[in-house]
């Protein structure tokens, strides 16, 4: 199993989509699953893991709640392709939740991790970046 080189997620100008609130969940969502990977690479117990994992599912959730709010109150017309793709994410914790309950195997967490980070990077950079375009807050 290849072992995976975590890179911290470091808060920069290509992640901001310039709307105050939204930016503040995806740095609370950046610093948990940073939190997660760490435990998981630290061997921290399964326990501690498994909290840390319902932690990351619970504030994904919100934050998704929220941004799906904002959507539907500014009438962005991607709405439903862009709650979409959160159900999407959403499944894919789920689902790791279930695996590590069945095998708290950390490695392949870490790797689950690396997958899932990149989605959300690259979903806050392109999609919920046109949220942004469409309420006027990036030109
Ligand atoms: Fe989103
Ligand atoms: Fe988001």
């Amino acid at each position: 199993m290849k072992t995976v080189k975590w890179q911290e997620i470091e808060w920069s100008d290509d992640l901001a989509v310039e709307i105050i609130d939204i930016d503040q969940d995806h740095k609370h969502l950046v610093k948990h699953m940073d939190a997660l990977f760490k435990a998981c690479h630290a061997g921290l117990s399964a326990e501690v893991i498994k909290m840390l994992l319902f932690q990351l599912y619970r504030y994904t959730r919100e934050h998704f709640a929220h941004e799906e709010d904002v959507m539907r109150r500014q009438r962005f017309p991607g709405v439903e392709d862009h709650r979409a793709k959160h159900a999407e994410l959403i499944e894919a914790l789920d689902d790791l939740i279930e695996s590590f309950e069945i095998d708290p195997n950390r490695q392949l967490t870490e790797q689950t991790l690396d997958f899932l980070r990149d989605w959300l990077l690259h979903h806050i950079m392109v999609d919920d970046k046109k949220i942004a375009h469409h309420i006027g807050a990036v030109f």
